[in-house]
């Protein structure tokens, strides 16, 4: 940065008035802007029992080497493009470690080598397209992953080896396509699942098999078409289901079996015309056991005859309906416009 002195020197004696009265404004300008460029400061830190919370934020200067008792590390809105690949040498007792707001593409393979007891690692606003294989290996105690708002185009199973104790995984806005089979099959302790916002077209039928204790499941905003019998069967634990802004037209009749916990059900903005028979018994009575409740709006439900099962079931739980008056019939040219609670009740 230039400093106020040696811009001086620029001002010779013998220029006009009027010229160096200019010169004396724009230095004058500089050295206000200057002013106004923060000053690069020092990371904050504090200490608690599990030891040093380090916090970067710019205009922070990053320090080379951290206290080797940091157990909270956040290097945050940097936009960095990389780290180096020793950034974590020598932090054995690091339980969490943020690194959003940079723009990271890729991770070295040892790069969370050093940290075993890793619990938290948040990647979210990021630039990457793709992990190193076993890149969390070493992480048995890493409780909560995520990498929202990347680039990620698919996944592989060996890149999510190791993560016995993940609880939540957040792959939200990313890219996603399709994923591969096996994905989540060791990832058994999972309790939140985010995959909202990608562009998933369908998910592998074993796609929940491995972790059998989810309470939310975020499917929301992709290009599902069919939610088939087996994805969620059996999630005893489910609680929050989000399917709203997929292209579903197909539910089938089996989907919900032994979803029993269900307190929040979004099918809203899809392409149902109308649900198989027996779907919805699969829910029990929401007016007693939902917490929250269900939305079907901005579905183009066609109420015919064949709605009877569903008509029957809104009659009995529309305390727990959301958005009754964007719920309405697409057709037949009748009920065109109506509300599909107004239908039901004249079925
Ligand atoms: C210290 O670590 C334990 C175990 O991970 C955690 O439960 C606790 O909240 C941490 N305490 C502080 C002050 O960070
Ligand atoms: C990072 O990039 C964003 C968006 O381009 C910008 O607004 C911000 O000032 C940048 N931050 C730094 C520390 O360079
Ligand atoms: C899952 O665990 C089994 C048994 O430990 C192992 O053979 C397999 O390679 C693991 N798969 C992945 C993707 O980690
Ligand atoms: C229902 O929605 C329509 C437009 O979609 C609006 O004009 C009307 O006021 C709404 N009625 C209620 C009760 O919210």
């Amino acid at each position: 940065m230039s400093s106020w002195r040696s811009e001086q020197k620029l001002s010779p004696g013998g220029l006009s008035s009027q010229l160096s009265r200019t010169l004396f404004l724009l230095l004058l300008s500089m050295a206000s802007a200057q002013e106004v460029t923060p000053k690069p400061t020092s990371c904050l830190v504090s200490h608690s029992v599990n030891g040093s919370s380090i916090s970067c934020h710019p205009p922070a200067r990053i320090p080379r080497r951290f206290p080797a008792d940091t157990a909270y590390l956040a290097v945050e809105f940097f936009n960095l493009t990389q780290l180096p690949d020793d950034t974590l040498q020598g932090l054995a007792r690091l339980q969490e470690l943020h690194l959003s707001s940079n723009q990271l593409g890729s991770l070295p393979p040892e790069f969370l080598v050093p940290v075993p007891r890793l619990e938290v690692l948040d990647l979210t606003r990021n630039a990457l397209t793709r992990l190193p294989p076993g890149l969390f290996a070493a992480l048995a105690a890493l409780h909560t992953l995520v990498l929202k708002e990347n680039r990620l185009e698919g996944l592989e199973p060996s890149w999510l080896q190791g993560l016995k104790a993940l609880e939540h995984l957040d792959l939200s806005d990313n890219r996603l396509q399709t994923l591969p089979p096996g994905l989540l099959a060791n990832v058994t302790s999972l309790r939140v699942l985010d995959l909202s916002n990608n562009q998933l077209k369908a998910l592998p039928p074993d796609l929940l098999k491995g972790p059998l204790r989810l309470e939310r499941l975020h499917l929301e905003g992709n290009r599902l078409q069919v939610l088939g019998e087996g994805l969620l069967a059996p999630q005893p634990d489910l609680r929050y289901l989000f399917l709203n802004d997929n292209k579903l037209a197909t539910v089938e009749a089996g989907a919900f079996q032994g979803l029993r916990q269900l307190d929040m059900l979004d099918l809203s903005n899809n392409l149902l015309t109308g649900v198989p028979k027996g779907l919805w018994a699969a829910l029990g009575r929401p007016a007693w056991d939902m917490e929250d409740g269900f939305d079907i709006s901005g579905n183009p439900w066609v109420c015919d005859g064949d709605l009877e099962d569903l008509c029957g079931w809104l009659e009995a739980n529309k305390d727990k309906m959301f958005s009754q008056n964007a719920t309405r019939c697409a057709g037949p040219e009748a009920f065109k416009g109506q509300m599909l609670l107004a239908a039901a009740e004249a079925h």
